[in-house]
């Protein structure tokens, strides 16, 4: 049997990411949740697109990850396999989603592939979630582990805090790495870590840590594109750069419009549509007949 060739060639694949480790080229992953947002992520080059959980908090508006469903993540997975090419799609598992059986766990995650054009998916958590990735990557799935500043985590964490300061909890972070490598994870997320810790995490790794908060050591960086664009402003964590203010381009484009508006300036001649003249003529007669009522 021949091996069909891929028509699109440059599609960002788990081994693109173990060969960019091996070359200590950095992994680049960014968050989208939306047709627009995949196509502009694509667009500038991104080898990772994460539909992240973090969805809950800055498009839908919950004050945290936790009320995420499988169904919220599917319905905005889609738009994003829509709007994507060339980048590696990995679905964020919810909460709740991978934790009660290993079957459930393998089912959700089939279904973020199959109804939501995932190429893989991401949990959270170390050595007791380490079964649910065997058996989700025995299944042909590739997941992405996440470690350090677990989100879905924060009541047990006691709030959003940087994870790993501590010689023990660094040591069980490390470990926690290593389970999840030896389960199948074919990259690990390290957020919220010091950076040392981070770096040593990275060396002891043969898979590639893409880090948030973690410094500059991982092989590759992920961030919120909410963060990174401005369209978030409700907490911006240390370690986010800014590369744009959309929310505050958005606000003045819809100011400029409410203005226009109420001065008459919008819609001009050159936003509306012509009738031809006989028609036009017609439809006075016929009005002038008395034919259509007007409207009171
Ligand atoms: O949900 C998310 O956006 C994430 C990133 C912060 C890695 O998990």
């Amino acid at each position: 049997m021949s091996i069909p060739h891929s028509s699109a060639t440059d599609k960002v694949t788990l081994l693109t990411l173990q060969e960019k480790k091996r070359r200590r080229e950095p992994v680049t992953m960014l968050t989208a949740y939306d047709y627009p947002s995949a196509q502009a992520l694509d667009a500038g080059g991104v080898d990772v697109i994460l539909v992240g959980d973090s969805l809950g908090v800055v498009v839908l508006g919950y004050e945290n990850t936790l009320s995420v469903t499988l169904e919220d993540m599917l319905h905005h997975c889609k738009a994003v396999a829509r709007g994507a090419r060339r980048a590696h799609l990995v679905g964020d598992m919810p909460f709740l989603s991978y934790q009660v059986s290993t079957a459930e766990a393998v089912r959700n995650a089939g279904r973020l592939l199959q109804e939501g054009g995932m190429n893989g998916v991401k949990l959270e958590g170390g050595r007791e979630v380490a079964v649910a990735v065997e058996a989700i990557t025995s299944a042909g799935i590739p997941v992405m582990g996440h470690l350090g500043l677990t989100p879905q985590s924060v009541h047990k964490l006691g709030g959003c805090k940087v994870q790993g300061r501590s010689a023990g909890s660094a040591l069980r972070l490390l470990e926690d790495a290593r389970i999840l490598e030896h389960a199948g994870c074919h990259a690990i997320v390290l957020e919220a870590v010091p950076e040392r810790v981070a770096q040593l995490v990275t060396d002891r790794l043969k898979i590639p840590t893409i880090g948030i908060g973690a410094g500059a050591h991982c092989d590759g960086q992920v961030l919120v594109t909410s963060d990174l664009v401005g369209l978030f402003n409700d907490f911006t964590p240390r370690f986010v750069k800014r590369y744009a203010e959309l929310q505050t381009e958005w606000t003045r484009a819809v100011r400029a419009y409410v203005a226009d508006v109420a001065a008459r300036r919008f819609p001009a001649p050159e936003h509306a549509y012509a009738i031809n003249q006989a028609e036009l003529d017609s439809l006075l007669e016929v009005l002038d007949e008395g034919a259509v009522p007007a409207r009171s």
